[in-house]
């Protein structure tokens, strides 16, 4: 499992019962801040069709919601094995609806189109920075990790991800930023480095959808390009919606090169 996060890029685990208890818990904890006119008035986007829900997860470090035991399972051990265990912030619970996308408040024509025909396929932490949105290393994140909260069919907008895109992301990210200290790497204008390694993923990687169901769980690489798909006609999803909860720790220690270099 370790071996084949690093090298497709992403892993996917079957149902365990304890990850199952801690995704009904979850689940009960994200519907009802969900259903709170503050989150949903900062988070619900695309026209109703995406909440975000950023840090909408009220989990400690090691991932106790509610009374729940802390976070366990085969995809933690596997994070753990490799990046060690670093505490976690409140989780994101992401949710699409039926529709899913429209286009998101000030997005232009081009991005959308790239949300339609391109998932809105991205790598976590490449920001994009000031008004000319120059693409930077904000955000140094280990890993991502995803929890069902809900049944949701393949066509339920899934996450996917460009297998093995992370290979070719390390080789740009390494090109531009192992001359420069790593406390700088901030500073780094990526952005077209960045494009033309999205670009060279699009045509040469294959892109996996990762449906799953609450109990299972996925990794993906913290250089791998992912994003979501849109959501089919007549795909099956609760009212609730399809609902994630993601983990994407941080490494603590800006001064070293572990975003580049670890596995
Ligand atoms: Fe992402």
């Amino acid at each position: 499992m370790v071996e084949e996060l690093v090298q497709k890029g992403w892993a996917q685990f079957p149902p365990e019962p304890a990850l199952r208890d801690w995704s009904e818990v979850a689940r009960r904890v994200a519907l009802a801040r969900i259903a709170e006119p503050e989150e949903r008035a900062q988070w619900l986007q695309c026209e109703g069709t995406w909440f975000v829900g950023i840090d909408t997860l009220s989990n400690d470090a090691q991932g106790r919601v509610d009374g729940s035991p802390a976070l366990s399972g085969i995809a933690v051990s596997v994070a753990t094995a490799l990046y060690g265990r670093l505490p976690l912030h409140r989780g994101q619970v992401s949710v699409i609806y039926p529709g899913y996308p429209r286009p998101r408040k000030g997005e232009g024509e081009g991005a959308f189109r790239y949300r339609q025909k391109r998932d809105a396929a991205h790598v976590d932490g490449l920001l994009a920075v000031g008004d000319a949105r120059r693409r930077m290393l904000r955000e140094r994140h280990a890993y991502i990790l995803g929890l069902p909260l809900t049944q949701a069919g393949p066509g339920a907008s899934p996450m996917v991800v460009w297998e093995g895109s992370h290979h070719i992301m390390r080789r740009a990210f390494a090109g531009a930023l192992e001359q420069v200290e790593p406390r700088d790497w901030g500073a780094v204008d990526l952005t077209e480095i960045y494009h033309a390694a999205r670009r060279e993923a699009f045509e040469t990687c294959a892109r996996v959808p990762l449906p799953a169901s609450p109990g299972a769980a996925y990794l993906v690489h913290r250089m791998a390009l992912h994003g979501v798909a849109p959501w089919e006609r007549g795909a099956e999803a609760p009212p609730e919606g399809r609902m994630v909860a993601y983990f994407r720790p941080e490494f603590g220690d800006s001064s070293c090169a572990d975003w580049l270099n670890l596995p």
